[in-house]
Order: C-alpha cells, then sequence, then structure tokens
C-alpha cells in the first residue's frame, strides 16, 4: 500500500455568502487544515452577484475565492442558475414552471423556472458568461458547477404556454408532418388526430388518461430541454474558462431525463448522496427495513447510485453532497450512526469516485435548511461529522486505490424504459426503478460488483452476465450487441415489449428473432401484492407473463399453475414475470454459474466491492461481521472481524 493520495480527495460545499466575511479567512484554513483539497461555492448567489438588472458584484465572491486560494484550495463554481432573483422573476413571469395540475411554481424557493423558456436561457447565458469571464481563468477555479440538481423537486417537466410552444417546435423538428405524427401515435383512436402540429395540446389534465405515446413524447421533449438548457451554460464554460472541468450534481432516483445525455456533455458526473433522507424519503422498501436501517441507511442505495452515475459519466465521477449528520428534509432525519460517515464516504471511493465533498461546511441557523446539519455547527464547533473526516483523511493515505476496471456483471439501465412504465405501469406496482433495483440487491448480495450500462450500449464483451429487465424497447445497438455477445444474458420482464411509438410490437414481445429467442409473450396480468404466482423457486409478484416458447427454447421451470417462468436459449434466458428475492437468487444464482462465476451468500447489511486486486467490505449491519470465509486476502485496513460501520479492505495475491 503506498501512502498516494493524488486520486482521490475530499471536499466541501461552502456559503461565504451566508456569513460575515471576517470568518472566511478562519474557515479557509479550517478547511486546509481537515485535508479538505475542493470548496464548491456559488451555486445559488445570483442576488448577491446581480441584486438588479447588470448591476454585478462580483467582487465578494473574488475576495472569497482569493481567501480560499491562499491556503491552497481548488474552487468549484457554480452557476447560479436554479436561483433566478426575484427582479428576473419579475421581468419575466412566464418564466416559472407550471405543474401538471396547473400550478405556477412560484417564486419563494428554488428551481422556479421552465427549461424550454428562451427569455430565461438567454437570462443564464448572460449571467454565465459574465462569471465565466471575470473567474474562468483564476488559478484556484478548476471546475464549474451547472446549475445544481436538475429535476430535483418534481421540476423536470413543466406545463405552460411558453413549454406548449417549445414542444409542438420540438414536434415539428421529429415528425415534419403532422400525418406522420397522427400514426406515430394512434391518433385515430378516440378522435384525437390533429390537423396541425400547432394544434397539439399538452397532455395534462386531460379528462381521462392522455395518449401513452403523446405523454412518452413530452417526456423525451422535457429531456431534451435539460440537456439543451446545461449545454448553453457547457459552450460558454469552455469558450472562457479553457481546461476546467464541467460537472453536474445529479440527485437520487431522479429519472425524468436522461443522465447518460447529460453526461456526455460534462467531464465529471456527479450525485448528491442523503442515504438517511433516501430510506425515509424514497425507497420501497418495508417499515421494519426502514427501522433497521434508520441510522445506516440502505446497503444498497448509495452503491446503486454510484454504480450509476459512475456510469453516466466518460470515467470520473464525484459525490458532490455528502450527507455529515441529520438532514431537514425526509419525513424523519435521524443522526448516523458513529462511522457512517466514514463508512459513507469510502464506499463512495470504492467505487471509483474521485472526490466525496461534504454538504455543508456549517450548518445555517437560518433559513429553510437551518435544521440541516454541516461538518461545523451553526455556532462554529466541530460537529460529529467532521471528526469522521478527519478519519477518511487518514484512510485515504493508507488505501492505495486501483484504476477502475470493468465488473463481471452489467444491467442495462434505460430511461425511457422508466418514462414508459410510469405512464403505462398497468399494476400499481410497476415501477422501473424499483425492478432495476431488486436486480441490483439480490446480485449484491450474492457478493457482486455491478456496472451500468445504457441502452445505447454497443458492446458487451467483457462482461460474463448481463441483465436487461423491464426494457420498453429495444434499441438497434443493444440487440445488436446481444446477438454478438457470448456471455449469459437475463431479460425480462416486459422488455421489448414496445415498439419506439409506445406500441405493442407486431411480432409480440419481446420483439427479438427466433434464433436470438423463440417466444412470444401472448398476455400479460398485473397482480395484487397479495396474489402472487408460485413456482418452485419463489414468486412472481406484481406481474406475470404468459408466454408461448418455441422448440428452440428449453423451459427451466415453470409457475404452479402450469405457465413457463423461466426459458432458456443458447446464452439467453427470459424471466416471465416480476420475481421476489427467493426467485430472483436462484434464477441469477444459476446464471452466474453458467457464466462461471464464483457467488456468496451475504447479510442482508454486508456488502462488497471488488475494485483491482482490492475488496472492500462494509458493515451496516447491527452486529459484527466475521469476513475470514469469505477468503478475500490480505487484510489492510480494519480487520477481519468488522464492527457495525466497520470498513475493511482486503487486497488478494
Ligand atoms: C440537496 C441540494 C442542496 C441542499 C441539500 C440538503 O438536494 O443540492 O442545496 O438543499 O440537498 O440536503
Amino acid at each position: 500500500m503506498l501512502s498516494d493520495d493524488q486520486d482521490r480527495a475530499l471536499g466541501v460545499c461552502y456559503y461565504p455568502e451566508h456569513w460575515p466575511e471576517e470568518t472566511w479567512s478562519q474557515d479557509a484554513r479550517r478547511m486546509r487544515e481537515l485535508g479538505i483539497r475542493f470548496v464548491r461555492i456559488g451555486e445559488f448567489a445570483w442576488s448577491k452577484l446581480e441584486p438588479a438588472r447588470a448591476d454585478y458584484q462580483f467582487d465578494w465572491l473574488n475576495r472569497a475565492i482569493d481567501i480560499l486560494h491562499a491556503q491552497g484550495l481548488s474552487v468549484v463554481l457554480g452557476t447560479p442558475t436554479a436561483t433566478p432573483p426575484k427582479w428576473l422573476v419579475d421581468e419575466m413571469p412566464d418564466m416559472l414552471g407550471v405543474d401538471a395540475d396547473g400550478q405556477i411554481r412560484k417564486f419563494g424557493s428554488r428551481r422556479h423556472y421552465s427549461f424550454s423558456h428562451t427569455g430565461y436561457r438567454s437570462q443564464c447565458q448572460r449571467i454565465v458568461s459574465e462569471l465565466a469571464k471575470r473567474f474562468g481563468t483564476h488559478p484556484a477555479v478548476v471546475a464549474w458547477q451547472t446549475d445544481n440538481e436538475y429535476g430535483c423537486h418534481n421540476t423536470t417537466l413543466s406545463f405552460s404556454p411558453v413549454d406548449l410552444a417549445a414542444f409542438r417546435n420540438w414536434l415539428a423538428r421529429k415528425y415534419q408532418s403532422v400525418d406522420a405524427l397522427n400514426k406515430a401515435w394512434g391518433n385515430t383512436f378516440w378522435s384525437m388526430e390533429y390537423g396541425d402540429i400547432d394544434e397539439v395540446e399538452l397532455p395534462n389534465l386531460t379528462v381521462t388518461e392522455a395518449n401513452p405515446a403523446h405523454r412518452m413524447d413530452y417526456q423525451r421533449f422535457a429531456s431534451d430541454m435539460v440537456i439543451e438548457f446545461n449545454r448553453l451554460q457547457v459552450e460558454i464554460l469552455r469558450k472562457y474558462s479553457p481546461g476546467r472541468d464541467i460537472v453536474h450534481n445529479f440527485m437520487g432516483r431522479i429519472l425524468d431525463f436522461d443522465h447518460f445525455a447529460l453526461g456526455n456533455d460534462l467531464d465529471i458526473s456527479s450525485w448528491d448522496s442523503y442515504p438517511l433522507g433516501f430510506l425515509e424519503d424514497r425507497s420501497d422498501n418495508s417499515d421494519e427495513w426502514k427501522s433497521r436501517f434508520a441510522r445506516t441507511g440502505d446497503p444498497d442505495f448509495q452503491a446503486f447510485h454510484h454504480d450509476l452515475y459512475r456510469a453516466t459519466s466518460k470515467g470520473r465521477w464525484w459525490v458532490m453532497e455528502q450527507q455529515p449528520g441529520p438532514v431537514n428534509w425526509a419525513p424523519h432525519n435521524p443522526a448516523p450512526r458513529s462511522g457512517m460517515v466514514r463508512l459513507w464516504s469510502l464506499e463512495a471511493l470504492a467505487h471509483g469516485a474521485q472526490t466525496v465533498s461534504y454538504f455543508r461546511w456549517r450548518q445555517a441557523p437560518f433559513a429553510q435548511e437551518q435544521m440541516h446539519s454541516g461538518l461545523l455547527r451553526s455556532d462554529g464547533v466541530e460537529a460529529e461529522g467532521f471528526h469522521e473526516v478527519e478519519k477518511v483523511q487518514k484512510d485515504i493515505r493508507i488505501i492505495k486505490w486501483p484504476a477502475q476496471a470493468l465488473s463481471q456483471v452489467a444491467i442495462v439501465f434505460d430511461y425511457t424504459s422508466s418514462w414508459a412504465w410510469e405512464i403505462q405501469p398497468q399494476g400499481k406496482e410497476f415501477d422501473y426503478f424499483r425492478l432495476i433495483f431488486d436486480h441490483y440487491r439480490i446480485l449484491r448480495k450474492l457478493g457482486f460488483s455491478i456496472d451500468f450500462i445504457s441502452s445505447q450500449t454497443r458492446d458487451l464483451s467483457g462482461y460474463k452476465l448481463v441483465i436487461v429487465p423491464g426494457l420498453f424497447a429495444w434499441t438497434p445497438q443493444l440487440r445488436q450487441a446481444l446477438v454478438q455477445f457470448d456471455g449469459e444474458i437475463l431479460i425480462g420482464p416486459r422488455s421489448g415489449s414496445k415498439t419506439v411509438n409506445f406500441s405493442i410490437p407486431d411480432q409480440l414481445p419481446p420483439d427479438l428473432p427466433t434464433e436470438i429467442l423463440d417466444l412470444k409473450v401472448s398476455r400479460v396480468e398485473s397482480l395484487r401484492s397479495d396474489c402472487p404466482v408460485k413456482t418452485r423457486h419463489g414468486k412472481f409478484r406484481f406481474w406475470r407473463e404468459h408466454v408461448i416458447a418455441g422448440p428452440e427454447t428449453k423451459v427451466e421451470f415453470a409457475t404452479s399453475d402450469g405457465s413457463p417462468a423461466l426459458v432458456r436459449q443458447n446464452n439467453i434466458t427470459y424471466l416471465c414475470g416480476w420475481p421476489d428475492g427467493h426467485l430472483l437468487q436462484s434464477a441469477l444464482n444459476g446464471l452466474a454459474e453458467a457464466a462461471g462465476l464464483k457467488t456468496r451468500r451475504l447479510p442482508d447489511g454486508v456488502r462488497l466491492r471488488r475494485s483491482g486486486d482490492l475488496t472492500f467490505v462494509f458493515n451496516y449491519g447491527d452486529c459484527d461481521f466475521d469476513a475470514s470465509g469469505l477468503e478475500l486476502g490480505e487484510c489492510r485496513l480494519g480487520g477481519t472481524q468488522i464492527p457495525p460501520s466497520g470498513v475493511s479492505v482486503f487486497e488478494s495475491g
């Protein structure tokens, strides 16, 4: 192990505008003493930077950056476009977003804008240009964060007249003629035909459900608006701030724009990790599970997003905001168990994060987030998280961080599929994220490290096992990649069940040629959670498919009512429903065996991450875990007996 921490670093989110200027130098000094390398600032400061139109007040920011620089700290400068100031909103009130129920998203918090508003886009271009001209070549500024958490607070979709006009333009570019649009959407149904693209409505406030194809295009349009909005800033920053990285901070379980597409325009992907807030706020698990992991967070949720956002990056990714203590925004906001801030940090780094940055330096005594902890209390005294960060600094120097490599197992993650099943769940539990997460969790229980790959992936070589659950429609690339791949593949449920125009494919799902998979889904049913369908290895819950399996296939086993449950043809296996944990574990175990992969049986709270020659073991559980049976090699950090919140690192020979 080398004492070389060059490629792993810690950062912090800091709001100099919240504190008297006299405190800035001391803050910067304490950050340096803590070993912080990156400080993210400025992302909500528009009203301080431009209190009235064209009245630019940048000197304070310059002084703050200089002070940080004097301590050797590097700055990630945020563009302030998530918080347009009051004067700007008053100048053009139609920039405000509108909810699906027609409510205006008023000024007074944040993210109160529509991505498609051209006037607002110009104002963003203006403030970003001014900032980039002033600070773009400052030696402390090493990176820019665009905006803040696109899509957070449900703000990707907006239903204002401005959005309607932009949507019609988008449709005109896509379809060229109204006939093509009517045909693609199937508008003969219910007399929904339009005579002109300029007659198309927004898909909200309809009497009953709107056409799924219409909604899908609206979702695609909205996603494109986020990408365009971001790109405008990226272009300016590249021009005036050469050589600096551009980063955006994604959020947990936000799916309504295509993060792969956005990640393409960035140098670094990042995300904001709030394990306890997420467990309370966005987990599908039972109350019993939530209470078990209330002070640790779900053992798979953070890792899931580390792996997902690594996949959206070109290789470099960060955690931009790491929970340091209790937050303020979930239904309950407990304190992390002692050791968890360290564990979360090391877990991110083990999954390949280059930097973990804590939100925030000091707790604010005022406004919306006054109950949100920081590394310092609001009185400036070190909070509990501060001391865990000191430990992380030491750990970073002990561990010899390996270069990133492919995992053996990959899951296809596709944002359009998430939109599709939200638009047409067919059974209320059918949620794409939940389906993928179920697969992810069981694979991790079996001890695997996992990569996510997009549905645009052309080449699967390098993987031993690829999983494709719930894919809305095949892309030509992925279909081709499947044909060429000789590893094991698990497909279904519901994969290939639509065309890109949101219709049932002519040859029925899963819409693959018979030489690849000689199987047709002839009927689907969604199931009440108390009406599962049994198989000898576990149950289908929420969803099952009746399939006709052709002569090229082998039915591995059937449901208790005699319908194929798992069907195999060469290296492709099709799963005919939404499996419970037992069924999924048995199916994945079988496939792993066929792929020549070694599986383990980990307890709920223990997870592994393999990285080069190192295996990290994380204990989210509430009792000691003895890792000696896992035969992971020489212990380099921690011990083979891993206490609750403990992290151990092993090196194989
Ligand atoms: C994030 C956001 C931060 C802060 C934080 C509180 O979603 O980016 O600005 O609000 O949550 O946990």
